[in-house]
């Protein structure tokens, strides 16, 4: 085995919601509460195999484009969850961390996530990031301008350390379900060197199992980082 079996930074695109909802003749609503179920059983099963973050992709900047009925759907469906899921995840040792640019929401939605996040501070058994209002790009600029604002030289190191998951290493497995094979503006500075997994399965069938499949399948791999496979096979540097 040349690295750690189970990632220790699982980060996920959650796609396919919308498809598992027309299929069954459903609002596309449907199929986003059903992938709410989906995730909540996917941070138990992640704390139980010893995952240490885990990083999910809920709301895009360019999900604003999507109809504002379904935009607001799922605006509320964060509150609902915030009021419903904390003090369970709380209780599990789950640390919250919401990240994307804030200012958009409502003072609603905004007064939830910080309470979430105050509330499970404390907690170390998995970090669990919700990508929310995030792009990949937002989070390029927005670190450049917060060291260009501070008249900071721009380096990678410092660009890292502004990044607005600058307090978990990069994602090792980052998996995406729902059949597409594309990045959709998520981590484009921490994917540098994730392993990529793609799912035919839709967000809401992702189980257990089809996790389980996924770390299999990462166990698999030799990451290299650059390197020769006859180096990493050796250990040497
Ligand atoms: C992912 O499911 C959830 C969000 C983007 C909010 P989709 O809603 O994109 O589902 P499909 O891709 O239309 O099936
Ligand atoms: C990516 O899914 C964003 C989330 C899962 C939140 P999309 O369904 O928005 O991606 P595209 O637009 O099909 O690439
Ligand atoms: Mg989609």
């Amino acid at each position: 085995m040349t690295h750690q079996r189970t990632p220790h930074h699982v980060a996920i695109v959650m796609d396919g919601n919308g498809r598992w909802a027309t299929r069954r003749f459903l609002p596309r609503v449907a199929g986003h509460k059903k992938g709410m179920d989906a995730l909540r059983a996917c941070v138990r099963h992640c704390g139980e195999r010893g995952v240490k973050v885990l990083t999910v992709f809920a709301f895009s900047s360019e999900n604003w484009n999507r109809p504002a009925d379904e935009v607001s759907a799922l605006m509320e469906l964060l509150a609902v969850a915030l009021a419903r899921e904390v003090p369970q995840l709380a209780a599990e040792g789950v640390r919250l961390h919401f990240i994307g640019e804030r200012s958009a929401l409502s003072d609603k939605v905004r007064d939830g996530l910080e309470k979430a996040e105050a509330a499970t501070a404390g907690n170390t058994k998995l970090a669990f990031n919700v990508c929310f209002n995030y792009g990949g790009r937002w989070d390029i600029a927005q670190a450049a301008a917060r060291l260009a604002a501070r008249g900071e030289p721009i380096t990678e190191a410092s660009m890292a350390e502004a990044m607005a998951l600058a307090h978990v290493p990069d994602p090792d497995l980052i998996i995406r379900t729902g059949g597409e094979q594309r990045i959709s503006n998520f981590l484009l500075w921490q994917a540098a060197y994730s392993e990529l997994y793609f799912s035919d399965k839709l967000w809401p069938d992702f189980d257990a199992a089809a996790l389980d499949a996924a770390f299999a399948d990462y166990a698999s791999r030799e990451r290299r980082f650059g390197k020769t496979s006859e180096q990493v096979a050796q250990k040497v540097a």
